[in-house]
């Protein structure tokens, strides 16, 4: 795996931690990885909540054993796209939330989260944008035959997967992969960049 972003950022990015609440629609393992990192200290920001969109997700079992609130925001139960987006807002907002991580968020963004929060969403993507964007990119990589992919973290705008790149990591794509197998060594580079790429955009953000 190679990251494209300095890999010795531990820095004290304010004089206070600064609040990130987390959106996932599934497993949450990109989640599970960026609050180990602030667990163990690597990353100095707070986790007040993790927004989830789908009952049942496994990544609301992963907040509730990590004492993480878990907030189920099913959006089968609004009227709209944007309905569903001023119920996340309210939620992120009801409690301080300064910055926003979608973590295998499965929903396009309205104005209603992305006025919200301008410039302070984040989001990880399983491929080395601008290759490969929206949904199935690990199967659009390999069909298009490329031998080097990977992940890129990027600030969410109203483009789809189109906003500034924070950081990226490239991983090979091997003789015989299929999408389990290649997404798999995507995931494992996305649980060391995502936190890393966290700490780097809030760091850029607060020296601006
Ligand atoms: C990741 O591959 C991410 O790039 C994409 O959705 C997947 C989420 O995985 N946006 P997980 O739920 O974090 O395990």
């Amino acid at each position: 795996m190679i990251l494209y972003s300095p890999s010795d950022i531990e820095p004290p990015i304010a004089d206070r931690r600064v609040r990130v609440g987390v959106l996932a629609s599934g497993s949450g393992s990109n989640f599970e990885a960026i609050a180990e990192a602030v667990a163990i200290g690597r990353l100095p920001v707070e986790i007040p909540v993790l927004v989830c969109n789908n009952p049942g997700a496994f990544a609301l079992e992963r907040a509730a054993s990590r004492n993480i609130e878990g907030v189920l925001l099913d959006h089968r139960a609004f009227g709209s796209r944007r309905a569903h987006d001023e119920a996340v807002v309210r939620a992120l907002r009801e409690r301080d939330v300064e910055w926003v991580v979608m973590a295998g968020w499965m929903r396009i963004a309205t104005d209603a989260l992305l006025d919200a929060y301008a410039g302070r969403i984040l989001n990880i993507h399983p491929s080395l944008l601008p290759a490969f964007r929206g949904l199935h990119a690990v199967e659009q990589a390999l069909e298009a035959g490329v031998k080097i992919s990977g992940c890129t973290v990027h600030i969410v705008t109203a483009s789809l997967d189109d906003g500034p790149i924070i950081a990226q990591a490239a991983v090979p794509v091997l003789e015989g992969d299929d999408a389990a197998t290649l997404h798999a060594r995507i995931h494992e580079a996305e649980h060391v960049l995502y936190p890393r790429a966290i700490g780097l955009a809030l760091m850029r953000k607060t020296r601006d």
